[in-house]
């Protein structure tokens, strides 16, 4: 679909980056021929990332392992990529957090696990580079990675919708603020495109309805097809295109009315979420033994 070294020269961050759409993206833009900063909170997941896309393709991709919560800690990252490599040209937020849950079981702390890394994290990251590229007078291209539910809300997974719909006003809202610097904002919000520590979280013992048969075009996302959309973000030729939130979704939030995805989960019983409770625990507890920030 592009040309052989549409993101040459291009210097990308992408969190959240050694795994799942994270992961994906970097592999398109390494292809593309862009330099690469992945970060996230599992050092050994992020190097094995990189070894592994560089070896297939070559090229450079550095690892940083951060928890985005760290306000500090992201200032501190972004820093050591200016002062070791130069100035980024794009930033793409990917690394989120999310888990199903009926919103009445929520604590407090199950609200922040999420909001402090989706909304908060996000914003940290996209200050610290966006101050970085005002005070060099440098353009630079911001895409953000949110979920059609920034339109239609969604039970089950309310601290989530909350935030995305958070990084949605952002996008507009910077796309403003910044566009006299050469700064453009704009997200995508994917329907389904499988991935692991999606699934694990979102669908436990992944015995839930298929709603494909839903979709208008009767199917879920195709990997490349967000790889490719995520380049062309990234590509030079179309700056004036900004403040916008790209569904990538076969149309399927505008066919299904409210668009609450986990609407079918009305149905299930104080067991059932109990089952699904402890799968995700022991998913977030497999997690946290390889983290290291
Ligand atoms: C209720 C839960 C819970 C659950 C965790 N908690 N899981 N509460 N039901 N299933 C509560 C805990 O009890 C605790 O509160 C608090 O959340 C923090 O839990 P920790 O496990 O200590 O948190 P932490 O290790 O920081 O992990 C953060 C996380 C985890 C968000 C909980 O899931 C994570 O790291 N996720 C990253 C990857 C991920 O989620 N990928 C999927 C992204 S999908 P108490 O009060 O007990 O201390 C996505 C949108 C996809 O973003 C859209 C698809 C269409």
């Amino acid at each position: 679909m592009f040309k052989e070294g549409l993101l040459k020269g291009k210097r990308i961050l992408i969190t959240g980056g050694g795994t799942g759409l994270g992961k994906e993206i970097a592999a398109k833009y390494l292809e593309l021929g862009a330099e690469l900063w992945l970060c996230g909170r599992r050092g050994a997941v992020l190097e094995s990332a990189a070894k592994e896309l560089v070896a297939g393709r070559g090229g450079v991709v550095r690892t940083h392992p951060v928890d985005i919560r760290d306000a500090a800690a992201v200032d501190a990252m972004v820093q050591r990529i200016w002062d070791e490599s130069g100035p980024l040209t794009g930033l793409v937020n990917n690394a989120a957090g999310n888990f199903i849950s009926p919103t009445k079981d929520l604590t407090p702390n199950g609200f922040n696990a999420i909001a402090n890394t989706v909304f908060h994290g996000t914003f940290y990251v996209t200050h610290a580079v966006g101050k970085r590229w005002i005070a060099g007078g440098l353009p630079g291209s911001v895409l953000t990675i949110v979920v059609t539910w920034v339109h239609t809300g969604s039970p089950y997974v309310v601290p989530s919708a909350m935030s995305k719909a958070g990084l949605h006003v952002m996008t507009k809202s910077l796309a403003v603020e910044w566009g006299r610097h050469g700064i453009r904002l704009n997200a995508i919000a994917p329907g389904p495109f499988p991935t692991e520590g999606a699934a694990k979280r979102l669908r436990p013992g992944g015995g839930f309805e298929d709603t494909t048969h839903l979709n208008p075009m009767r199917r879920i996302g195709r990997m490349e097809e967000l790889q490719n959309l995520a380049s062309f973000l990234m590509a030079d030729g179309c700056e004036w295109l900004t403040g916008e939130t790209i569904a990538l979704d076969g149309a399927g939030y505008l066919a299904s009315g409210s668009g609450a995805y986990f609407t079918q989960l009305d149905k299930l019983s104080d067991a059932d979420w109990e089952g699904m409770r402890a799968l995700i625990k022991a998913q977030n507890d497999k997690d946290r033994a390889g983290r290291s920030a």
